[in-house]
């Protein structure tokens, strides 16, 4: 590959991305970080836009894209569709296409992101076809900031997080465990962290309670990818099972496949009869060490107990969170066409 192919390239799935890609993205991100703790200044993406286009809400996505446009010397514009003209109604007179907002956005940008998921959208996958139709139309490069199916920007995050604190990931255990939470939340976290775990030679152990089955194009993907990296992938009911021996223990609500069908209420329900999937001091007893992973926001004393969640030999949430400002500027200044 050249690292000149990446100007203009969208990331709406890692599967759309090479390794060989990933790993660039991941070097930079890398590079930039290190310059950032220097205090070196870089401004490689002077005088250009990034347009964010928020149907849902967000603390650490929207923050850390237009944090880190700023410290690229650029700026990024926050779009809430309720304040444009863009409709998905497809309907003669429902509103403005996604053709045309789409369009119009590179006549102002470099590049653009979008998020869309959970109640924004009717049925499962149309978030993702919409960032698709998108990337069709679109000059510029179309970045995932969350949709129903990927979370790019967070998996290749987990990754860079998980490389920091422990190293070369081949051969690492990780448990991407369902946890209790009324919050109903969707899958894109966990299907992108499952498939780059794989792809990055870990032995994935994938946990839900009977009836949070994840999409099956995903499940055979991860399993492709194991196979290719010399890693592994097992799905089990126990929550025990999947944390046992683990370097790494990611403990997540997600919903279950009938959400668009018997709505939240029912969800809610649903996930209550389910309590004990919590990771407690008790079972990081059962993992080695079992570092906690999460992409946040995390449901405290559901999905997670204060004890692990504040151990600061534990938790690798906070720099998590700020690891998607450094993977993010890389991702913009690969994208975006910024040298330097
Ligand atoms: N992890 C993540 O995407 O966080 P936000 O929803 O706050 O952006």
């Amino acid at each position: 590959m050249s690292w000149y192919d990446l100007k203009g390239k969208d990331l709406i799935s890692v599967k759309d991305w090479t390794k060989e890609e990933l790993d660039v993205l991941l070097r930079v991100a890398n590079d930039l970080k290190s310059r950032h703790y220097s205090g070196e200044t870089l401004n490689p993406l002077e005088n250009k836009t990034f347009m964010m286009l928020f149907f849902n809400s967000s603390t650490r996505t929207r923050q850390s894209f237009e944090a880190g446009m700023s410290q690229l010397g650029g700026h990024s514009q926050f779009l809430a569709p309720e304040t444009m003209r863009i409709s998905l109604d497809r309907e003669p007179g429902g509103g403005e296409s996604i053709k045309d907002t789409t369009k119009v956005m590179g006549r102002y940008a470099e590049g653009a992101g979008v998020r869309i998921l959970e109640d924004k959208v009717d049925y499962y996958g149309q978030g993702t076809d919409i960032m698709y139709e998108m990337g069709k139309y679109s000059e510029i490069p179309i970045i995932n900031m969350a949709s129903d199916i990927y979370h790019p920007c967070q998996s290749m995050t987990d990754v860079m997080t998980m490389q920091e604190k422990v190293g070369d990931l081949e051969g690492k255990k990780i448990a991407v465990t369902w946890a209790h939470s009324p919050w109903v939340r969707s899958w894109g976290s966990i299907q992108s962290n499952i498939l780059t775990s794989a792809l990055y030679g870990m032995d994935v152990n994938l946990a839900h309670p009977e009836g949070y089955e994840l999409d099956q194009d995903v499940l055979g993907l991860t399993e492709e990818n194991a196979k290719k990296s010399g890693g592994s992938f097992t799905v089990t009911n126990d929550m025990d099972e999947a944390i046992e021996g683990a370097d790494i223990v990611y403990p997540r609500n997600w919903m279950s496949p009938d959400r668009y069908e018997i709505g939240k209420e029912k969800e809610i329900e649903m996930a209550s009869q389910h309590k004990d999937w919590k990771y407690t001091g008790e079972k990081q007893k059962l993992a080695d060490p079992g570092y906690l992973l999460h992409c946040m926001p995390v449901d405290r004393g559901n999905e997670v107990e204060d004890e692990i969640m504040d151990d600061p030999e534990l938790s690798f949430v906070y720099d998590q969170a700020e690891n998607r400002l450094h993977l993010q500027k890389a991702l913009m200044a690969l994208t975006m066409g910024g040298s330097f």
